[in-house]
């Protein structure tokens, strides 16, 4: 409501809320361990952060000037490298950016979803002796399908030696940072050269909030700066106060996003917002544990964080006639009002995936569910035979 009635437009000039934003962008460079020259800028989400932090990427790898001749000027195809589990935010990023799906290389993961770091590094060797010119790796922190996190540190040796630029979808698990118990899980993220993650997820923040932050804050300032003489800078009055943030992003005209992020971290601070954090973790492990102890339930994959993923079990039965159940038991969870998971496919079997992210989630709120997964998995069950 306060941001709506201040009404600032944040895409540059001199004023307080550019001030707010800029805090915020400050605070995660801190948080991430990223050094002060680094950049950032509020956006809508994830998806928008990555699709800015890859024309950034693409812009400093081109070895051409993209802005200005377009990626057809390239000297070779430029590829990007990430996980079978990574996030559809990443394919749009390319389509969107003119180097198309094809050019999106999808690494294969281990059992625990992580990407396979061997089978990266040969991919980006045969890659290069076929002439393309690899050039970007998406590590993600956190899949969405699991929650699983990929090798972080040995992805970033990997970029650094084949001088590669490395961004990290850190859209929740990115947040685990600030978990004293869980920041080991995403060790390595500081090493990024890009990082996208979301306020709206795991901290809480009303929709929509994200950040992207860029290592390389004159590379940042290079893929999106432009100056025209109705935007003209100034020493003073309202003109004043570089850089603007339209100069980090495709938008011109943007909200007070910075606001809520801002009252958010002040009233709560980030020891409590990471406790949280660290309660969903525990609260997921402790699920998961009761399925490994009920024969009517069977998890479908580790717990990275704070998703787990499993299906309501009967041997008996074959695995489409369970597929059906099991998405029968979600819609009628979340019909009946007891409770909002959504479901996936894992290996070929349809998962009911539980994300527990929010802060007022409780221990028995879960045995509530298992019991009414098992009640509306016996019945549906009692209705085949
Ligand atoms: C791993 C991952 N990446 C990217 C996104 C997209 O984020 P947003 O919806 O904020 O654009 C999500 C959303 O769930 C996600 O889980």
């Amino acid at each position: 409501m306060m941001a709506a009635a201040i009404n600032a437009n944040c895409g540059g000039r001199e004023h307080a809320a550019i001030y707010v934003e800029r805090q915020v962008v400050r605070w995660f460079q801190d948080i991430f361990r990223f050094p002060g020259t680094a950049s950032g800028l509020l956006v809508s989400g994830t998806s928008m952060a990555t699709l800015i932090a890859l024309t950034v990427a693409r812009n400093a790898k081109a070895g051409v000037d993209v802005r200005e001749h377009g990626i057809a000027a390239a000297s070779a195809k430029m590829t990007v490298y990430t996980s079978g589990e990574a996030h559809g935010s990443a394919d749009k990023a390319m389509e969107i950016l003119g180097l198309g799906r094809k050019a999106l290389r999808r690494i294969a993961v281990d059992q625990a979803g992580r990407m396979d770091t061997g089978a990266l590094a040969r991919q980006i060797a045969g890659d290069r002796a076929a002439g393309l010119k690899p050039f970007c790796i998406i590590a993600t922190a956190g899949t969405v399908n699991t929650g699983a996190v990929d090798p972080l540190n040995e992805i970033a040796g990997i970029a650094s030696d084949e001088r590669l630029w490395l961004h990290v979808d850190g859209a929740f698990g990115a947040l685990a940072i600030l978990s004293d118990a869980d920041r080991h899980k995403v060790d390595g993220i500081e090493l990024a050269d890009s990082i996208a993650f979301d306020f709206h997820k795991w901290l809480h923040v009303p929709y929509d909030a994200g950040m992207v932050l860029i290592r390389d804050g004159d590379a940042h300032r290079a893929a999106f700066g432009a100056k025209q003489d109705y935007l003209a800078g100034a020493e003073r009055g309202l003109a004043a106060g570089q850089p603007w943030f339209c100069d980090l992003g495709p938008e011109l005209s943007r909200g007070f996003r910075a606001l809520k992020v801002w009252f958010t971290l002040k009233e709560h601070g980030i020891r409590r917002l990471g406790e949280k954090i660290g309660d969903n973790c525990r609260q997921a492990e402790w699920l998961a544990a009761r399925l490994d102890q009920d024969g009517r339930l069977q998890r479908l994959a580790p717990v990275g964080l704070n998703i787990v993923c499993f299906r309501y079990f009967d041997p008996i039965l074959d695995n489409a006639v369970l597929d059906t159940m099991n998405e029968r038991i979600v819609v009628e969870l979340q019909e009946r009002g007891i409770a909002a998971p959504s479901t996936t496919r894992l290996n070929g079997l349809l998962a009911i995936r539980v994300n527990i992210t929010n802060h007022r989630t409780r221990i028995s709120d879960l045995q509530v569910l298992i019991d009414a997964i098992v009640a509306i998995g016996s019945s549906l069950r009692d209705e085949i035979s």
